[in-house]
């Protein structure tokens, strides 16, 4: 009998290696490797013959027509928007977040859309056509051109594929498919590779749009780590945290548009609403007259946003100063207290902190420094910040103020939201036109912010 080929590879990120390994050596985690049959050529093949891959010459560039990149829109403008414009015919997107964050519910909510003018089919691994009909009926979507598949074989819905000849085709999830003619297990990384490359063809040989949604791993990565990036167009992620209703669905890699776009929703009880106003919801309940919050303006993309940066500083107990940052990178805010510490004159050694930015947004731009040492400071000194002021400015390492880019986008939305004051960098908005009802406060170094609020 001839002996099976076997191949070991990482459950982690896929690499195949010739033999067993404590370390994968692709991407250093230990423990991960497994041994599995070699697939056969052959049966590979049975997968991808679905998708036409039928040989094509090249051609000039000069003769590819320019309407190839066609787009429509998803009938829900938050999603358009970070998809650059609408989504692209025949291109595959990647819906990535956690569980329970609303994937499922952002996809049958376009599909309700959809359906109007393409042949939409949903197909899902996960809940039966009967489960995804009453959600269907809860949140109110009619659906009359969609089409439901509860299936997690890919070779049935390919099958189902070929038969119904779908626009746009949605997998929920990607996980839980598995080809039948792989030896690696549903869910592998293997497995969700092969499956994802088949309806790449799919989508590439056929012109179909597909969305396909992919389960967040413990590490924060969707799940055959950087894989499914590489393969697809698109990858979106979808997050916010559980204790709040907005979800944030950022762009991460985009082929047809810039992928600084964030799209905003908020999940209540007749599923996923759009935000078009993202810095009022942002800000709404915001203290009054409390010590440690101040707002800053950051861009996402191409639009301006508002966010409030809190700050809580308390005396250490035990000589062991605890700090801790959720939504504003944790080195940064360090930085930025030793800074205020040296350069601001204000003793934080001996203090605990504890930095948050509200609504579940992630601030990673420096333009959002300055409102962290003010609301620092501010909470130091237990005075609040004026309810009407915000703050914007990259600090530098000798507390001076740095200027920053688009700062006329950013006041106009501050003075929008009804901001009367703004500390900006003095470098950088002299020649600045001012939005009418806003008075600059123009600052050299933090000593100045500190001494111009607290
Ligand atoms: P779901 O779309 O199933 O999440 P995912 O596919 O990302 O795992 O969303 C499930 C969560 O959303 C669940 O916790 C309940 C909540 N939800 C609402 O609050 N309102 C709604 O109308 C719906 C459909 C879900
Ligand atoms: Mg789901």
């Amino acid at each position: 009998m001839a002996k099976t080929k076997t191949v070991f590879y990482c459950t982690e990120c896929g690499n195949e290696t010739p033999k067993w390994q404590g370390r994968c050596q692709a991407c250093g985690a230990w423990n991960t490797i497994v041994e599995r049959p070699a697939a056969q050529e052959s049966r590979k093949k049975s997968v991808s013959s679905y998708a036409g891959t039928a040989f094509r010459r090249p051609r000039p560039l000069a003769e590819v027509e320019a309407a190839d990149e066609l787009r429509f829109h998803t009938g829900m403008a938050e999603l358009d928007r970070v998809l650059g414009g609408g989504a692209v015919k025949g291109s595959l997107v990647l819906v990535g977040g956690a569980p329970g964050i609303g994937k499922s519910t952002l996809m049958l909510q376009i599909c309700d859309n959809l359906c109007q003018f393409a042949k939409v089919l949903y197909v899902s691994g996960e809940e039966s056509e009967r489960q995804i009909k009453l959600r269907a009926q809860r949140l109110g979507i009619a659906g009359s051109g969609l089409s439901l598949y509860s299936e997690t074989s890919l070779e049935d819905i390919l099958t189902a594929v070929e038969e119904q000849k779908p626009d746009i085709l949605i997998v929920d999830s990607i996980q839980t498919i598995y080809n039948t003619a792989s030896t690696s297990s549903p869910g592998s990384v293997a497995q969700v590779k092969e499956c994802t490359m088949a309806l790449m063809q799919l989508a590439k040989g056929e012109g179909i749009t597909v969305f396909v949604v992919g389960h967040i791993n413990k590490e924060g990565s969707l799940a055959g780590p950087k894989v499914l990036e590489h393969i697809v167009d698109c990858v979106l992620h979808f997050e916010g945290d559980e204790h709040n209703s907005y979800r944030i669905l950022r762009a991460e890699k985009n082929r047809f548009g810039a992928t600084n776009e964030i799209g905003v929703f908020e999940m209540g009880d007749k599923g996923l609403v759009e935000v078009p106003n993202p810095s009022e919801a942002l800000l709404s309940g915001r203290p009054k007259d409390t010590p440690g919050s101040c707002v800053t303006c950051v861009m996402e993309g191409v639009r301006p946003v508002l966010a409030e940066i809190q700050a809580l500083v308390t005396p250490s107990a035990y000589g062991n100063s605890r700090r801790s940052s959720n939504g504003f990178d944790y080195n940064r805010a360090v930085m930025l207290a030793a800074v205020l510490e040296k350069r601001g004159g204000l003793t934080l050694s001996n203090c605990d902190f504890y930095v948050n930015v509200i609504g579940g947004l992630t601030v990673n731009e420096p333009a959002a420094d300055l409102s962290l040492i003010v609301a620092l400071a501010s909470s130091f000194r237990d005075k609040p910040v004026p309810y009407d002021l915000a703050a914007i400015g990259e600090v530098g390492l000798t507390g001076e103020l740095r200027a920053v880019h688009a700062l006329g986008q950013r006041l106009s939305e501050v003075q929008r939201l009804g901001f009367t004051k703004c500390l900006v960098p003095a470098r950088g908005s002299g020649k600045l036109s001012v939005p009418d009802g806003l008075s600059l406060i123009r600052i050299t170094n933090i000593r100045e912010a500190i001494a111009a609020l607290i």
